[in-house]
């Protein structure tokens, strides 16, 4: 490992675009002593329907964007790049790499009773198989139900959080993996926790749904922990977003996932 990481330096976390930043929302309630450098593609975002080899290329552009910001940790918050770059990512960095499939393929296996686990995310997250790949290497005997949720990611941006539109889509995309008896559902999409009330609707009380926002702060704070890289600043961080676009709506959207006000802003190209 690397020995000269910083503990003052910020935690790099990326995503395609706004979505991430329901990660970052999750860091600062963890770890509020911890400046962020947050990179969103919004011009380029959605990746969840893009190649692996476009995603491949976005994600190094990314990765060596913040590398060059000195980040002692990088988290990969978008699924879809998770699912299909995270080794570009592992192989460019001398900074550890946390991911948010490894993350919620954890948390699941520790939720669910029954090793039935159902998986919902973008069609390249769903087609890439990595979710299953990351619960049957820690779980052989588990049994996952996935399904492709293509249009939950513009339902979120639109804000319909709570409109009978998403609230029937659910439904549908539900039904074939609440059939299975899942107890346990991996949201495994950037856009999805703030839906997490609708959804646990659709499910009812029995199925334990997994955020992998906290699962990645947890994640985050015991890896800075084993690596002593926690900052020793017990004063206010420094948060900066970095995005390629300024799509419409991009100030209201991106509050809304992060909870808070957006400060520091810049445009970049890549
Ligand atoms: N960030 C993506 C994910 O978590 C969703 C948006 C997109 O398709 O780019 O899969």
């Amino acid at each position: 490992m690397n020995l000269r990481l910083d503990p003052c330096s910020p935690i790099g976390v990326f995503d395609s675009g706004v979505g991430g930043l329901t990660v970052v929302r999750a860091l600062m309630e963890r770890l509020p002593f911890e400046s962020i450098h947050y990179f969103g593609d919004t011009a380029r975002v959605p990746y969840g329907i893009k190649s692996v080899q476009t995603i491949a290329h976005y994600t190094t552009q990314i990765t060596e964007f913040l590398l060059a910001r000195q980040v002692k940790l990088l988290i990969i918050a978008c699924n879809t790049m998770a699912a299909v770059s995270a080794q570009v990512v592992r192989d460019l960095s001398p900074a550890p790499v946390l991911d948010v499939i490894e993350a919620g393929a954890l948390t699941a296996l520790s939720a669910s009773q029954n090793l039935r686990i159902g998986v919902i995310g973008t069609p390249t997250t769903i087609n890439s198989n990595a979710y299953a790949r990351a619960i049957h290497a820690v779980e052989p005997r588990a049994r996952l139900t996935s399904q492709a949720c293509a249009l939950f990611v513009p339902l979120v941006e639109e804000g319909w959080l709570e409109h009978p539109v998403t609230r029937l889509t659910a439904q549908e995309y539900l039904r074939p993996v609440l059939t299975e008896g899942v107890d346990t559902l991996v949201l495994g999409c950037t856009h999805y926790p703030l839906i997490k009330p609708l959804l646990q609707d659709v499910t009812g009380p029995g199925v334990t749904l997994v955020d992998s926002a906290d699962a990645m702060a947890e994640r985050a704070a015991a890896l800075l922990t084993d690596m002593n890289l926690h900052s020793p600043r017990h004063a206010a961080p420094q948060y900066h977003y970095w995005i390629t676009d300024v799509p419409l709506r991009f100030q209201a959207i991106g509050e809304r996932f992060l909870g808070r006000g957006l400060g520091n802003v810049h445009v970049v190209g890549l």
